[in-house]
């Protein structure tokens, strides 16, 4: 098992430490438990790859506390800054074009001409990039293909002894990833949706802002090429009943929920049955998700249920994550 310490003020010096030092320390966000580097070190940032066995395709993230920092590795125009006084800090990543003098190691643009940046809110998260003094590549802390983890436990149980310590501050508030923010190019463009929605992003910009989540031929960012979460046993979305040797994942009230053959939802084992939000809460149901998909993910379960969750705001995030998961269960494609 790898270090698990609580985010006591020492702890947060030595996880510091540890990534000036060119470690690997898994670190709370407010989105899901992002796995550090030292952004400029490429020998650090290389580690990254190595532990989540991530394809070199795909880009990570860099981490930084203000737009003042990300100006010195990206180019900011006019619309991106409205957007980061309007989102930062907090669950938008933006993809912008690097400096010329970005001293950012190229390994975290994959070999593009642009830079991931997000501004976190989570204290903890800000408080190691204040100490370490560097800014922090970090993809999310689980091995490449597998769900994003939202409590230590899962970075341990997905990573062991591939990182040097895990920074723990119990689960993570939001519990989906960021909103992926592509403003490279002349139109922004929303490549994975998430807390901050396209219709806020365009409520500030004064502008349509579309979703490409790159289910076409040339998608736009590599992770959308990448097979995502395969759950081992497949998921069926907006089930309205459950067949014999289904597990629920519910959303809302299943007071009216059958079996077909016989039988009611709400008498299923408890280990069958988790409910995303009893009272039909986005919220609620988004920092569920995770954790409750690891936990229906059981070969003695021949499939997972998911009850219609509604597509707007938060809900448009989460069913992307299960469109995903569903997807993935047929495709071949490398993993992300
Ligand atoms: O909430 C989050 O964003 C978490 C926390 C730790 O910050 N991080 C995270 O990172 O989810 P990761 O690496 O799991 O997902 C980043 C996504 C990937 O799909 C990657 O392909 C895309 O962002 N991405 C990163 N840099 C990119 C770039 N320069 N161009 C296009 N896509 C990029
Ligand atoms: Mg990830």
């Amino acid at each position: 098992m790898p270090l698990i310490k609580q985010a006591t003020p020492e702890a947060l010096q030595e996880a510091a430490q540890l990534i000036r030092g060119g470690g690997l320390v898994a670190l709370p966000t407010e989105t899901v438990y992002g796995l550090g580097a030292n952004a400029l070190d490429g020998k650090a940032v290389a580690r990254i790859f190595e532990a989540k066995g991530r394809p070199a395709i795909n880009p990570v993230i860099v981490h930084v506390l203000s737009v003042d920092e990300a100006q010195k590795y990206v180019v900011m125009n006019a619309a991106a800054q409205k957007v980061a006084a309007s989102f930062w800090a907090g669950a938008l990543t933006m993809i912008l074009p690097r400096r010329v003098d970005c001293s950012v190691s190229e390994l975290c643009s994959a070999g593009l001409p642009t830079l991931a940046v997000r501004v976190p809110s989570h204290p903890v998260m800000r408080a190691v990039i204040e100490a370490a003094g560097v800014p922090i590549a970090a993809p999310s802390a689980n091995r490449s293909g597998t769900i994003s983890p939202t409590t230590p436990l899962h970075v341990a149980e997905s990573l062991g002894d591939a990182v040097d310590m895990i920074l723990a501050a119990g689960a993570c508030a939001i519990g989906l990833e960021s909103t992926v923010l592509d403003m490279s190019g002349d139109v922004p463009v929303v490549l994975r949706p998430g807390a901050i929605s396209a219709e806020e992003i365009a409520a500030v910009l004064g502008h349509e802002v579309t979703y490409d989540f790159g289910a076409h031929d040339k998608p736009r960012s590599p992770g959308q090429l990448l097979r995502h979460y395969a759950p081992s046993v497949p998921l069926r979305l907006n089930a309205i009943d459950i067949e014999q040797g289904e597990a629920l994942l519910a959303f809302g009230s299943i007071k009216f929920m059958g079996i077909k053959g016989g039988g009611a939802a709400k008498d299923l084992p408890p280990s069958m049955l988790r409910n995303l939000s009893d009272s039909g809460d986005l919220h609620e149901a988004a920092a569920n998700l995770f954790r409750y998909m690891r936990e229906l993910d059981k070969p003695d379960h021949q499939r997972i249920a998911v009850m219609n969750i509604p597509d707007q705001g938060l809900g448009i995030a989460i069913n992307e994550r299960l469109r995903r998961a569903a997807d993935s269960n047929r495709s071949t494609a490398p993993t992300a």
